[in-house]
């Protein structure tokens, strides 16, 4: 959801926080504000839309803070982009937010959920509101408590301390201009605080202040930090201390940089051989299949050994993920799988009996609905196991293991890479799983050391599947216009349906359908006509027959037939009318190749449409209310 940056030390804060917005812009985008403690007090400065609104704004000098251009000693400052959750996208709602004064500035991600409480209070007490977000209760707050005569952290901490629902909210005021103070509660977005010997940042997420520092601390649920220039204080709720341990972050700021891409997502979309080698690496010995998963142990921890059962929580792209995953681990390791939205999870009361492993599938670690049906598992006394790409995030210090995607920082909203190395993930478990009980081609299964060593195939094959192929421009051209698409798989392809409609919605605003291709003949069928395209997942497996069949059905309405197929099957071209072609893969291994037609036909549409497609409207990256 929102991004939220803050800055103390001696370089220039404005560029700091705005450079630190940039790469945070991810996280939502309808508008964006900046507050700069000058030599005349809190400036802010806020526009609607994206960041270079606001950029401009501060370029055209009527709210420029006297300093802008010079270099503060120890500058301060914070900043924020917005995705709307209480009030309209409007100036007023951006943040940050000020008390009456102007003397305090606060930015906040997640949602006030007692603000109406709190505000009828405020108002009693004479405070004026300038906007309808629930964040402004927050710096009135403190104001009411730095007036009774409380210093600003121990003011900042008494109004924490009301707040109900999952925030994450940062702040500083221009009568203690040296620290700026931070706090988590719940699950709503994380606070990273990176620490250089002379200068203090906190973000939302990694990417914001990966340029400056990699050396970093994470607040955990129910903690607050007091951050000045080089140093840091982490306090619990209850006012004790905690020794937070400093973690050095691997990636490389390069690795949030576009490149010679048009788009994040292009660039996401192109670089899943490498993602997935990376995920690979060190995990499968590819002599004898053998699977090791360094954070995550498949059989210990528990009297009974591996899980009896998996419930696999995600949403959106995750969740497919989670769906192909059910496949492997049934298939590989036997155990039966059950897959479900984190935010339905919770309230289907799900029978959570002693052997269950709940597994949350989510790349940003931060998902409030899956981290929400993660707890529910940990609080019936499930294992708890996580597949997350973002280090250190809530997701992974809630579980009790780990892995870790390592596709490297996502920045595209819509997911990509984060997709097919979470699918790796799975199969990894899977086989790990399956090995633990020394499961072999012997008792009828297939062999869990042979199906680990046919990974070694999947970084060329995946190559091979991102080679330049015209025919997507060449369906982009065709199809662009349409209003609608359907998307039709089967057995283990047909989640990559799913992922193909949803890939097309979110970035090209067609309105999409993924079916599971038997179930076409009980409704999809009745919207086929000439103008419908069909985009099916054909590949030679168990099903491809049954594939063909519906894609004859398909044609006998007069729909238009997008294939994807194996390569070299020159039966379908017969009965398709246009074939996208995927590398004969093992039969397990073909959705982390079909996926990827799905990514590049959807990205060709939505930018054919002009579609901007790293931030289509109304989404975000990381989804952090419920
Ligand atoms: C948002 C993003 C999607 C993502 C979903 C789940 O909707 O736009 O790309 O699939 O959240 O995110 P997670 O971080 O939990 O995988």
């Amino acid at each position: 959801m929102c991004g939220i940056i803050g800055y103390i030390g001696p370089r220039n804060a404005i560029s700091v926080i705005l450079n630190g917005l940039r790469r945070l812009e991810y996280r939502g985008y309808d508008s964006a504000g900046i507050a700069i403690l000058g030599d005349n007090g809190i400036r802010v400065t806020r526009a609607v839309g994206k960041l270079s609104n606001l950029e401009s704004r501060l370029q055209q000098g009527g709210d420029r803070p006297s300093f802008a251009t010079r270099d503060a000693p120890r500058a301060i400052g914070i900043g924020h982009t917005r995705w709307a959750t209480h009030g309209g996208v409007t100036e007023h709602n951006a943040h940050p937010h000020l008390n009456d004064a102007g003397t305090l500035a606060v930015i906040q991600n997640g949602i006030v959920e007692n603000f109406i409480e709190l505000k009828s209070e405020l108002l009693a007490e004479g405070v004026r509101f300038r906007s309808e977000t629930d964040t402004e209760v927050i710096p009135h707050l403190v104001d009411l408590y730095m007036k009774a005569g409380m210093p600003f952290a121990r003011a900042a901490f008494a109004a924490i301390a009301r707040l109900q629902g999952s925030n994450a909210v940062v702040m500083m005021s221009a009568q203690e201009p040296d620290k700026l103070i931070a706090a988590r509660l719940g699950h709503a977005g994380g606070i990273v605080i990176g620490v250089n010997p002379d200068e203090t940042f906190v973000a939302s997420d990694i990417p914001g202040i990966l340029d400056y520092t990699r050396n970093v601390i994470f607040l955990e649920d129910g903690e607050w930090a007091i951050a000045q220039a080089g140093q840091v204080r982490v306090y619990r709720l209850d006012g004790a201390p905690v020794n937070k341990q400093r973690l050095t972050i691997a990636w490389d700021p390069v690795s949030v940089e576009k490149g010679e891409y048009r788009h994040f997502m292009q660039k996401e979309i192109f670089e899943q051989a490498r993602a997935v080698t990376d995920t690979l690496r060190g995990r499968v010995n590819f002599e004898t299949g053998e699977v090791a998963l360094e954070h995550l142990e498949v059989g210990t921890g528990h009297a009974e050994g591996i899980p009896a059962r998996i419930h696999t929580v995600a949403c959106g792209t995750s969740k497919h993920a989670g769906m192909i995953g059910k496949f492997f681990i049934e298939r590989i390791a036997q155990v039966a799988v059950e897959v479900d939205y984190g935010s339905e999870y919770r309230y289907r009361d799900p029978i959570i009996e002693p052997g269950i492993a709940v597994l949350g599938i989510t790349q940003s670690g931060e998902t409030a609905d899956t981290l929400a049906a993660m707890s529910l598992g940990k609080a019936r006394g499930a294992r708890i196991w996580a597949i997350v790409n973002a280090i250190g995030s809530q997701a992974e210090r809630m579980a009790e293991g780990v892995i870790h995607m390592r596709a490297g920082p996502e920045i595209g909203v819509c997911s990509t890479k984060t997709f097919l190395t979470s699918i790796v993930d799975q199969y990894l478990l899977a086989c790990a799983l399956a090995q633990r009980v020394r499961r072999s081609d012997a008792d009828g299964r297939p062999d869990p050391y042979a199906l680990a060593k046919d990974l070694a195939l999947l970084p060329g094959l995946i190559s091979q599947t991102l080679k330049p192929d015209p025919i997507y421009e060449a369906l982009a051209h065709r199809f662009h216009d349409r209003r609608h698409f359907l998307f039709l798989g089967r057995g283990i392809n047909y989640p990559i349906a799913l992922e193909g409609a949803l890939k097309l919605k979110e970035i090209s605003y067609i309105h999409a359908e993924g079916y599971p291709a038997g179930e076409m003949k009980h409704g999809p069928i009745a919207l086929i006509d000439e103008t419908m395209p069909v985009v099916c997942v054909a590949v030679q497996d168990g099903v491809y027959e049954k594939m063909i069949s519906q894609i004859e059905q398909v044609k006998a309405r007069g729909g238009i037939v997008i294939a994807i197929a194996t390569e070299g099957d020159d039966f379908i071209r017969q009965k398709a009318d246009y074939v996208i072609n995927v590398p004969a893969a093992p039969a397990l291994l073909t959705p982390a190749l079909t996926a990827i037609p799905m990514q590049r036909l959807a990205y060709e549409i939505a930018t054919h449409l002009g579609c901007d497609v790293d931030q289509p409207r109304n989404l975000a990256k990381s989804v952090t209310v419920e």
